[in-house]
């Protein structure tokens, strides 16, 4: 993998991934709706990583179009629009790894509750609406922003749940890319329900104890 874009990498999440990704040696585009938002988001990460960083900003359409490695981290209330907007320029045969988690707090309630979705998870609904021959991973749920838009290790695991081998390895690739995170294989993608669910459970967590970086780690399988 050469690349990875991000739709909504303007925000914490998509930022911290950019971050994380870019440091690895990737190529990352900043995609948001406003490219102007998504030059000076990636103007900011090159200049906090210096030159040997390969970051560029463009509108989400470029963005899509730019890359065959696509992530999706967008609030879920604005995930079908964006993904009905984009259907035309994603490239063909490319990979979207969807981070989106359906908080409740999207709608104006807790962040500590998921809404439930008809298809099942924001990653089922994100297969629904990309065009055919585009595979859906879902992953990096469960990672907060707050670690990832720092300098240490990240120590936790990335559960990765897809329908199709090459877009599970693809976001095996895209965790290992992060040092400490482990990915491990979470099976079909309609296990993305239950990994989005304890992005809420996180948060729950993070508020009683009054930290922002709450992860898991699953015990008892060996090492990917
Ligand atoms: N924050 C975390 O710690 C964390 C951890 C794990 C998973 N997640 C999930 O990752 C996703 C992104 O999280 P975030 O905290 O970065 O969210 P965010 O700041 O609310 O949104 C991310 C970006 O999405 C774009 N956006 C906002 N509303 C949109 C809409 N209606 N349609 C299309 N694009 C829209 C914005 O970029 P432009 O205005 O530049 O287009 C924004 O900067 C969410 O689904 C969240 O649940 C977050």
């Amino acid at each position: 993998m050469q690349s990875v874009a991000i739709i909504g990498g303007t925000g914490p999440e998509g930022r911290g991934l950019a971050l994380r990704w870019a440091r690895a040696g990737l190529k990352v585009i900043i995609g948001s709706r406003d490219a102007n938002r998504a030059r000076t988001a990636a103007e900011e990460l090159c200049r906090r990583l210096g030159p040997a960083a390969t970051v560029e900003g463009m509108d989400n359409a470029g963005a899509v179009s730019a890359s065959s490695t696509v992530v999706l981290a967008v609030p879920f209330e604005g995930q079908a629009a964006i993904l009905k907007q984009l259907k035309p320029s994603f490239q063909s045969g490319a990979v979207l790894v969807c981070a989106t988690v359906p908080l409740a707090s999207s709608v104006g309630d807790r962040g500590s509750r998921v809404l439930g979705v008809w298809q099942g998870s924001a990653a089922q609904q994100a297969a629904e609406l990309v065009p055919d021959g585009v595979s859906v991973v879902a992953a990096f749920e469960n990672i907060s922003a707050d670690v990832l838009d720092g300098e240490s290790d990240v120590e936790c695991d990335v559960i990765v749940c897809a329908d199709d081998q090459r877009a599970r390895q693809v976001a095996f690739e895209l965790a290992r890319h992060i040092p400490g995170v482990r990915p491990v294989d979470g099976g079909k993608l309609e296990n993305a329900r239950i990994v989005e669910q304890i992005t809420a459970l996180l948060i729950s967590i993070n508020i009683r104890h009054k930290v922002h970086g709450a992860g898991f780690r699953i015990t008892g399988i060996a090492a990917n």
